[in-house]
């Protein structure tokens, strides 16, 4: 499939635990290409004590990346992967959260271990400052394993990404069998590949592009891979 937006991937060199070189990162956008992905997020982690790499870090990597892109054909935006922390309330309180591709739209991660109450109440903090949150890869969160939960969240305003490798096996058995039962139910907004290098959790939305295609027809696939990802860089609302 053509025209393919990826709105989660650690591609941006020596930031995070993803691409670790130029190099590296221009053969992760060469798979991407080849994949039919045109437009990528860049979203490196945002951990507090583990990933707090400065602005300037990120934009001196950014622009190193930026002609690789151009040669290969891949528009490139900048996003971050934002992990709920203990900074949280503060830098909602501020409305000072990272987003992606300067929209209202934040990447948020949470901890496997926190509860279903902390999420809905994060999602809610959110929600009242004015971002649009995307719960990302929502099939790492065990308390997420009730349906009603998921549909919960969705009315509430959040959005919901799960990641391709989970959605076709790569993880293990649960994950696959609840982001299929999501798709299903129509309770995904984003697939995306949260790619972290070229040989290990590499690039593979050509494979799930595949996969989604055949499971679930045209007009799903290029919702959940290329609408929905292009609202959100152009910062409008998904319904
Ligand atoms: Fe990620």
């Amino acid at each position: 499939m053509q025209g393919i937006i990826d709105i989660h991937c650690h591609i941006l060199p020596g930031i995070d635990d993803g691409a670790e070189t130029v190099k590296e990162a221009q053969e992760m956008l060469k798979m991407q290409y080849k994949d039919g992905v045109r437009k990528l997020i860049l979203t490196p982690h945002y951990r507090p004590g583990m990933f707090e790499p400065s602005v300037s870090q990120i934009y001196r990597s950014y622009y190193q990346l930026q002609a690789a892109a151009e040669d290969v054909g891949i528009q490139l935006y900048l996003g971050r992967e934002y992990h709920i922390s203990s900074k949280f309330e503060e830098q909602v309180r501020l409305r000072n959260l990272p987003t992606m591709a300067d929209s209202s739209y934040v990447l948020a991660e949470f901890s496997s271990r926190h509860s279903y109450g902390f999420i809905r109440s994060s999602v809610e903090k959110m929600l009242d400052a004015g971002y649009r949150p995307v719960i990302a890869h929502i099939e790492r969160y065990p308390c997420m394993y009730e349906k009603q939960r998921a549909e919960e969240l969705c009315r509430m305003g959040a959005y919901v990404q799960i990641n391709a490798g989970s959605l076709l096996g790569e993880d293990d058995r649960p994950s696959r069998q609840y982001c299929r039962r999501l798709m299903e139910d129509d309770l995904i907004h984003f697939i995306a590949s949260d790619a972290h290098g070229r040989k290990k959790r590499k690039p593979n939305l050509g494979k799930c592009s595949e996969f989604v295609l055949k499971k679930m027809g045209k007009e799903y696939a290029r919702k959940v891979l290329c609408h929905n990802p292009f609202m959100l860089i152009k910062n409008l609302e998904i319904k």
